[in-house]
């Protein structure tokens, strides 16, 4: 009787255990069990994103491939060979463009969150069903919803226009709101200003618009009653300073670039509530190669006639790229929100902290100065954490800033590129880190040259 009683009791429990087991596989396994089409995607994708290239460099699903058809490392400045381990100690830190490879931590913090899956049969179509033509609404919603989060943009009552990065929604505007006018409107901005404006304006030209050049100068001159346009970039590019407009009155439009507005860069003062405004997903999420970019109006006609242009230049944003800033968006958007401007406003407020220290320990060279300013976002005082530096050569034989950074092993954008001669440098702070940390390298041994310098003058005394 005792054996029966045991053997029974050993028996229920080892159903337990099944069922146990059961349930706990259909929990965590049985998704990925039914995993069909995709697995093999899936599973390349982590197998090629696993090549370390030494921690010196990516290998990329479409790199180019070896013999074996396996892909190779794309090798970080400074380093190479096959597997990125070699590194050559003479070469010179690249910190001219703009690439906001800063982030591409948090990415690989949020590998799951943010990793997409495109069927081959995603969204063939031209448009999106129920009349929304080239827009998900989706996406639409969740930018509202990131501004709301960020606190940087008023959305409501307000249209949104999706571009192949900012960059095409910049000259949508000015062909927009140069449409009004019998005469040709003449395009303006404050020196030193980004040089897409001028270089896209003088480039698509058509009679309706010309470049005009400096906004200041345009204000001085009291001969001039015309139409225009005036680019208003804030935080600006290249000095990272919040700017208002140089000119105002009943013929002047105004074009609102906040592709920097986001507290990564900035203090947020007040959401901005402007009629026009371009953002960019390059410097929210660090996608620049996605390509994509929005634009809030306020008029419906501009609005019409910005859909028009992007209708009959290119038919829509691709929807691969929307699904893409769907997902980005919605990773963002997780947890309380703040995790991305978190880390992003960590990483550039220690790095310019770095750069401040060693700018001042020379009187070779002078940084900018950004105030600390309340941030909305944050809701405190917050220190400067700028996308760029913008350092002035201050010896006067030092004529050419460019050329004094170039000696020293350190590529940068010289002023002359944002039309304010050749004394300023644009230094990016939005490199990878490892780009990062060359640079401060570089910078070292610059200033301390000149302390070497001046030991000899000294000595020699
Ligand atoms: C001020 C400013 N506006 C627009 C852009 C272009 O951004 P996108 O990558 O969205 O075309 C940049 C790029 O660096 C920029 O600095």
């Amino acid at each position: 009787m005792a054996k029966i009683r045991s053997f029974s009791y050993v028996l229920c429990h080892l159903v337990l255990v099944l069922v146990n087991v059961y349930i706990f596989r259909k929990m965590y396994y049985y998704d990925n069990e039914k995993l069909s089409w995709s697995q093999t995607a899936a599973q390349e994708a982590e197998k090629i994103a696993s090549i370390s290239c030494s921690g010196h460099g990516r290998a990329y699903i479409d790199g180019y491939v070896n013999v074996d058809g396996n892909p190779i490392c794309e090798c970080y400045s400074c380093y190479g060979g096959i597997d990125c381990s070699l590194f050559s100690s003479n070469c010179s830190v690249n910190v001219e463009s703009g690439d906001p490879l800063f982030l591409e931590p948090f990415w690989m913090q949020n590998a799951a969150s943010s990793a997409v899956v495109v069927a081959g049969w995603h969204r063939m179509s031209y448009v999106f069903p129920n009349n929304q033509f080239f827009i998900s609404k989706e996406l639409e919603k969740n930018i509202r919803k990131i501004h709301a989060i960020a606190k940087n943009a008023i959305t409501h009552g307000k249209y949104i226009i999706f571009g192949t990065g900012s960059t095409q929604l910049l000259h949508a505007a000015v062909h927009a709101l140069s449409m009004d006018n019998n005469y040709s409107t003449v395009v303006a901005n404050k020196i030193p200003y980004y040089s897409l404006y001028k270089l896209q304006t003088e480039y698509f030209q058509t009679r309706h618009y010309e470049f005009g050049g400096d906004s200041s100068v345009l204000k001085n001159n009291s001969d001039f009653a015309g139409n225009v346009i005036e680019f208003v970039t804030s935080p600006n590019n290249p000095d990272g300073k919040l700017e208002s407009p140089v000119l105002n009155g009943p013929n002047v439009k105004h074009i609102y670039d906040h592709a920097y507005y986001w507290s990564h860069y900035t203090a947020i003062p007040a959401p901005a509530d402007e009629d026009l405004m371009i953002f960019s997903m390059s410097k929210l999420t660090g996608h620049a190669g996605s390509r994509f970019g929005w634009a809030i109006v306020k008029d419906v006609n501009v609005y019409t006639r910005m859909m028009e242009f992007i209708s009959l230049a290119e038919m829509g944003t691709s929807k691969e790229v929307q699904l893409r800033a769907l997902t980005l968006l919605k990773a963002v958007a997780q947890g309380d929100g703040k995790q991305l401007f978190n880390f992003a406003q960590h990483v550039l407020t220690y790095r310019w902290e770095k750069l401040s220290h060693i700018f001042s320990l020379t009187k070779r060279f002078n940084l900018q100065t950004i105030p600390t300013q309340y941030c909305t976002f944050f809701e405190r005082t917050r220190k400067p954490s700028p996308a760029y530096a913008w350092v002035k050569c201050k010896r006067k034989e030092d004529k050419n800033c460019q050329e004094v950074f170039r000696v020293a092993k350190i590529i940068v954008r010289s002023s002359r590129k944002f039309y304010a001669g050749d004394r300023y440098v644009r230094f990016s702070l939005l490199t990878g880190q490892h780009d990062f940390d060359m640079l401060i390298h570089r910078l070292k041994e610059l200033v301390s040259q000149e302390y070497e310098a001046s030991a000899q003058a000294m000595s020699s005394f």
